[in-house]
C-alpha cells in the first residue's frame, strides 16, 4: 500500500486562522508564521480550503479564477514561499481543486454570456425553461430551484449558489481545462489535491424531471450522484495529470455510497487515494440532508458505533480506503455535536481525538480541534454563510417550520460555527487579529486558546501532539486489521488494530457516565491514555467519563 496513505492531514480555512497584516481576514502569510506550530502537531499534509481568486460568496468554492491567489490571502510569490518553508518541515500542501462548478464571474461563464452561439456555452448547462418556469424541478444543495435565469427564457444549472455554474462535464474542454488547473499548481511544487464534491460531476442525460408528478422541488441526489460517467470522467483526467506527477488525492463524496467509495478509492486501482464519507456527520439529520435536522432528537453511541462498523468493515472487506474526520468547515465543532461542550470539553475532546487517529483509514484533522474549540452562537445578523442564510428561508417556506425554530436550526448546524477565528491566545481578538474579525470571535477566547494549553503538559493541545506522534509510529494503526471487541455495549467503542508486528486495543469511553468493565488476564501495558493518572488494570475496570486507553496486547506465538 502507498505509505502516503499513513499521513496526518490538517486542514486550514484560511479566512480564519490568521491573519498577519492586520485587516481581520486571515492569510496565507500567517498561515507561514504557524508552520513551526504545525509542525509541532506533526502534520505530514495541509489540506488548504479554496484561496483562488473568488467572490466569497461562498468563500473561494466560489472560483473567478483559478491560476491567481485571492488578494486578501496574498500573492502567488507567497503561495510559492508557502510552499517552500512547508517542505522545508516536511509538510505537502493540498490544494481544494473546485471542479464541479466555477463561479458566474469566471471567464468561461463571462464569454459563454456574451452571445448565444459563444461555444463556451457548451462549457455550462443552459436551457431553455419550461412555460416560464425552470427547465427541471431539482432543487439546489443550498435551497430553492437548482437553476438561476440569466434571460427571458433561459436558465443555467447552478446545484449550489446562483454564483456556481456547474460544469458540463460532457465537453471535453472541460475536463481538459481542468487538467490544466491541476498541472499549474503541482508545478508550483503542491502535493495533492482534495477534490470538492467530485461525485455529483455528471449529471442524468437530458437532466429530465425528478418525479414529475410530485408538487414542488425533489431533491435530485440519484441524478446526479455518481453516475457511471463520472467514475470514467475521473479516470481520464487523472490519468493525464499522472502521467506527469505523483499526488496524494482525497474526493469529496456527498452522500456516497459504499459501492461508489468501492470505485472511488479502491486499493488495486484507485482514482484517489481515498474518500469521505458523511455518514457520521449527518447521524441525527433526515434524507433531505444537513437542515433536515431531526430538532431535538439525539443520536446515540449505538447508532454512532453502527456507521463506524459499516464503513470500516466495508472499507476492510472490500479492499478501499477512506480518510476519517470529525470536523471541518461544513459541519459544527464535533465536541459540541458528539462530545461534550462544557463540563467534559476536555476530556471528550481527548476521546474522539484517540478514536480519529486509531481507526482504519487515513485521519484528519480540522483547525482548533486541537485546543477544542466549541461552537459559537450567532446572531442573524452575524451570520456569513449562505448556506445557512438560504436554508432559513426554505426551512420556513418549504418545511414550514415557525421562524424561531427555523433560526434555532440554523444556529446548530450552521457552518459559521466551524468557521470563527482560531484562538490563538488571551490577547485582543484571541491574536488572531490586531483588529475586529470578519465575522465574530467566540467569547470563550479567554478559557479555550493555544497560548494557554502550550504550557499545560495535560491539555488537548499536548495530548494531540502525543497522539499524533503515537500514530506515526504505529503503522498498525493505519494498515493493521480492524476488528470490533465489545460489540452492544451502550457507552463504549473498542477495537483490535493488529498486523504481523504488533497488536492494540482500542478503549473509549464516549459517554459522561463512568462504565465498569470486567477484564480478562493477560492485561494489556498502557501506550496511550487520555487521562495523565490512570488505574492499573484489573479484572474489573473503571472507565471515567470519556477515558480511552490504547495499550498493547501480547500476540500469540503460533
Ligand atoms: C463542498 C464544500 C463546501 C461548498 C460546496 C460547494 O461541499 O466543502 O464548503 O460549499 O462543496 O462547493
Ligand atoms: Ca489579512
Amino acid at each position: 500500500m502507498k505509505k502516503e496513505l499513513a499521513s496526518i492531514v490538517y486542514q486550514i480555512w484560511p479566512r480564519s486562522f490568521k491573519d498577519s497584516n492586520g485587516d481581520g481576514i486571515g492569510d496565507l502569510g500567517g498561515i507561514i508564521e504557524k508552520l513551526d506550530y504545525l509542525k509541532s502537531l506533526n502534520v505530514t499534509y495541509l489540506w488548504l480550503s479554496p484561496v483562488y481568486v473568488s467572490g466569497n460568496y461562498d468563500y473561494g468554492y466560489d472560483i473567478d479564477d483559478y491560476y491567481n491567489i485571492n488578494p486578501e490571502y496574498g500573492t502567488l510569490e507567497q503561495f510559492d514561499h508557502l510552499v517552500t518553508e512547508a517542505k522545508k518541515r516536511g509538510i505537502g500542501i493540498i490544494m481544494d481543486m473546485v471542479a464541479n462548478h466555477t463561479s458566474s464571474s469566471h471567464i468561461w461563464f463571462k464569454k459563454a454570456m456574451e452571445s448565444p452561439d459563444s461555444p463556451y456555452r457548451e462549457y455550462y448547462f443552459f436551457k431553455k425553461g419550461k412555460k416560464g418556469k425552470e427547465p427541471n424541478n431539482w432543487i439546489s444543495l443550498f435551497g430553492g430551484s437548482a437553476w438561476t435565469k440569466v434571460s427571458e427564457d433561459e436558465y443555467v444549472l447552478t446545484m449550489f449558489a446562483e454564483q456556481q455554474v456547474d460544469l458540463n462535464w460532457e465537453n471535453p474542454k472541460v475536463r481538459d481545462g481542468i487538467v490544466e488547473i491541476m498541472k499549474f499548481w503541482l508545478k508550483r511544487g503542491v502535493s495533492g489535491f482534495r477534490y470538492d464534491v467530485i461525485n455529483i460531476i455528471s449529471k442524468m442525460e437530458g437532466l429530465p424531471d425528478k418525479n414529475p408528478h410530485k408538487k414542488g422541488y425533489q431533491f435530485a441526489d440519484d441524478y446526479i450522484n455518481s453516475l457511471p460517467k463520472a467514475f470514467d470522467y475521473i479516470e481520464e483526467v487523472m490519468a493525464k495529470v499522472r502521467e506527469e506527477f505523483d499526488l496524494f488525492t482525497v474526493g469529496e463524496g456527498m452522500l456516497l455510497t459504499q459501492d461508489a467509495a468501492k470505485r472511488y478509492s479502491d486499493l488495486n486501482n484507485p482514482l484517489f487515494d481515498m474518500m469521505f464519507q458523511f455518514d457520521l456527520a449527518l447521524i441525527d439529520c433526515g434524507p433531505l440532508g444537513k437542515y433536515d435536522f431531526r430538532k431535538f432528537y439525539h443520536w446515540t453511541i449505538k447508532e454512532f458505533k453502527s456507521i463506524v462498523r459499516k464503513w470500516q468493515m466495508d472499507m476492510q472487506n472490500r479492499n478501499y480506503w477512506m480518510a476519517n474526520y470529525l470536523s471541518n468547515h461544513d459541519q459544527p465543532r464535533h465536541i459540541s455535536h458528539y462530545g461534550h461542550d462544557k463540563k467534559y470539553r476536555v476530556e471528550s475532546a481527548k476521546a474522539w481525538a484517540m478514536f480519529n487517529f486509531t481507526l482504519r483509514g487515513t485521519p484528519f484533522m480540522y483547525q482548533g480541534e486541537e485546543i477544542g474549540m466549541t461552537d459559537c452562537k450567532l446572531e442573524m445578523n452575524e451570520w456569513k454563510d449562505i448556506e445557512a442564510i438560504t436554508d432559513y428561508k426554505v426551512l420556513q417556506s418549504m418545511m414550514k417550520l415557525p421562524a424561531f425554530i427555523a433560526k434555532r436550526v440554523i444556529q446548530k448546524k450552521t457552518r459559521d460555527n466551524a468557521r470563527t477565528p482560531v484562538q490563538w491566545s488571551t490577547s485582543a481578538y484571541a491574536g488572531f487579529s490586531t483588529v475586529q474579525p470578519w465575522i465574530k470571535l467566540n467569547p470563550n477566547y479567554n478559557e479555550i486558546n493555544v497560548e494557554q494549553q502550550e504550557y499545560d503538559a495535560d491539555s488537548i493541545l499536548n495530548f494531540y501532539r502525543r497522539l499524533t506522534r503515537f500514530y506515526l509510529d504505529h503503522p498498525v494503526l493505519t494498515f493493521g486489521s480492524w476488528t470490533e471487541i465489545l460489540v452492544d455495549h451502550p457507552q463504549i467503542i473498542a477495537y483490535i488494530r493488529e498486523d504481523e508486528h504488533e497488536k492494540l486495543q482500542i478503549i473509549i469511553n464516549l459517554s459522561a457516565k463512568p462504565v465498569t468493565l470486567l477484564i480478562d488476564e493477560p492485561f494489556g501495558e498502557d501506550l496511550l491514555t487520555t487521562k495523565k493518572e490512570v488505574a492499573p488494570w484489573n479484572h474489573k475496570m473503571v472507565f471515567a467519563p470519556y477515558e480511552g486507553r490504547v495499550s498493547r496486547l501480547k500476540k500469540h506465538e503460533s
